[in-house]
């Protein structure tokens, strides 16, 4: 107590110290591990343009007995126009854990996966290797002379 009658203040200890650091570092931290749990559990709005169907190429730009890998909203599409003339769309996507397939016109026709040996014939079913289910098909039709997609 001063003359007046009021409390001195005291310096500050070194407890006091170390307690306002310890919270100025639980905030520090706390705060941008919170932000990424909440980011983490809430899905993510995107403002994506989600089509039904989707004019990919045109039919000059793929040959019979090739193919070509087109992007169907954000999935990779492999069309491939066949040696009778059809075109067949499926998912690039190999079924076994994802790795982007590659049409062989040699010989048979088909679809190989160069990760782990995965093969699919012309019709997208798996044939060899550890793909556990077929590519998965899509909708091609040739409208005014494009490739239009679309899901089955
Ligand atoms: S990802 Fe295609 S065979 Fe494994």
């Amino acid at each position: 107590m001063n003359d007046l009658g009021k409390p001195v203040p005291s310096s500050p200890t070194r407890r006091d110290f170390l307690s306002r650091l310890l919270k100025f570092w639980s905030l520090v931290t706390v705060i941008p591990i919170g932000t990424a749990i909440i980011r983490y559990v809430t899905p993510v709005q995107r403002d994506v343009d989600v089509r039904e169907s989707l004019r990919v190429a045109s039919v000059q730009d793929i040959e019979r007995n090739t193919a070509k890998i087109v992007r169907f909203n954000k999935e990779p599409v492999i069309i491939v126009h066949t040696r009778t003339g059809q075109f067949k769309a499926f998912s690039a996507r190999c079924t076994h854990l994802g790795c982007i397939v590659q049409f062989k016109s040699e010989g048979t026709p088909h679809f190989i996966c160069n990760c782990h040996g995965s093969q699919f014939d012309i019709n997208g079913i798996n044939i060899a290797g550890p793909a556990p289910r077929p590519l998965s098909p899509f909708k091609a039709k040739v409208d005014k002379s494009s490739i239009v997609v679309s899901r089955i």
